[in-house]
Order: structure tokens, then C-alpha cells, then sequence
């Protein structure tokens, strides 16, 4: 299986979350409720952060340069984990909520940005067989038994 198409699974279950995240946020008036669910979001986008950083960017950076698409997400990234850390420290529903609002803005436009463009870029300048191997790492660090 492609790196890619790992990727693209991870961001179908993530989008799931965004949801989790959305509803509880809106529903719940308990703070530690709505932090809890924020912090299942945090691990998940974090590890599939850094397995992008770790596994798929260095790949790109050559043919991409260090600027460009590769320069927006890395720093996306980081405002998505600032805004992580942010929600930890707010302890008013409101200004809760109006950090996971930005938080899940963002999430969601940098996950539509990755398949949209940087996903393409990636079939376009990396090989299947690269792609194939990179997901082979990808299952290991995921733990996923992958067969055939
Ligand atoms: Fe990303
Ligand atoms: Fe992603």
C-alpha cells in the first residue's frame, strides 16, 4: 500500500473526530469533557504530523524546495499544535470553544490542501515503488500488519 493512501485513511478517521470534537464542543458545558475529547484529537493529529514530517516531507523537499507547499504545511503544523496547547489552557466555555473553532477551521483546511495538492505532488514526483515502501514504514510505526 502507498504512503498516500495511509495518509488518506488516517484523514477520513481524523475527519470523523473533527466531528466528535464539533458536536461536544457544542453541546457539552463541561470543560474537562470538552478538553478530554481535544486531547483523543491532539494524539491522533500529532502522531499523523509527525509520520507526514518523519516519512513524506524529506522525500518532497527535494523536488519541492523548502519553500512553497512543503513550507505551508510544516507551518500549519505548528499553528495547529499552538492551537492545541492553547485549548489545554482555556478554562471558560467560551474561549474553549472559540479556540476549537479555530482549531478545527484550520485542521480541516490543511487536511483539504494535503489531497488536494500536496498528496497529487507526491504521486507526481515519487515513485510507486517508493510510495509502496514508504507505506511499508508507515505500518510499522502504526502497527499494522500488512500482507500480500
Ligand atoms: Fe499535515
Ligand atoms: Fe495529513
Amino acid at each position: 500500500m502507498k504512503l498516500t493512501d495511509a495518509l488518506l485513511g488516517e484523514h477520513g478517521v481524523i475527519y470523523e473526530l473533527f466531528a466528535y470534537v464539533r458536536d461536544t464542543a457544542a453541546n457539552s458545558d463541561d470543560v474537562q469533557q470538552i478538553q478530554g475529547a481535544v486531547e483523543v484529537l491532539e494524539r491522533l493529529l500529532l502522531s499523523h504530523a509527525r509520520i507526514e514530517e518523519e516519512l513524506l516531507f524529506p522525500r518532497l523537499d527535494p523536488h519541492l524546495g523548502e519553500m512553497g507547499p512543503l513550507a505551508v504545511m510544516r507551518e500549519e503544523h505548528r499553528q495547529i499544535e499552538d492551537l492545541l496547547t492553547a485549548a489545554k489552557l482555556r478554562s471558560d466555555t467560551g474561549a474553549l470553544r472559540s479556540v476549537i473553532g479555530q482549531l478545527l477551521d484550520l485542521a480541516h483546511d490543511h487536511f483539504q490542501k494535503e489531497e488536494g495538492v500536496l498528496f497529487a505532488m507526491a504521486g507526481q514526483f515519487l515513485d510507486a515503488a517508493d510510495l509502496t515502501e514508504l507505506g511499508n514504514d508507515w505500518a510499522a510505526r502504526r502497527k499494522v500488519m500488512l500482507t500480500g
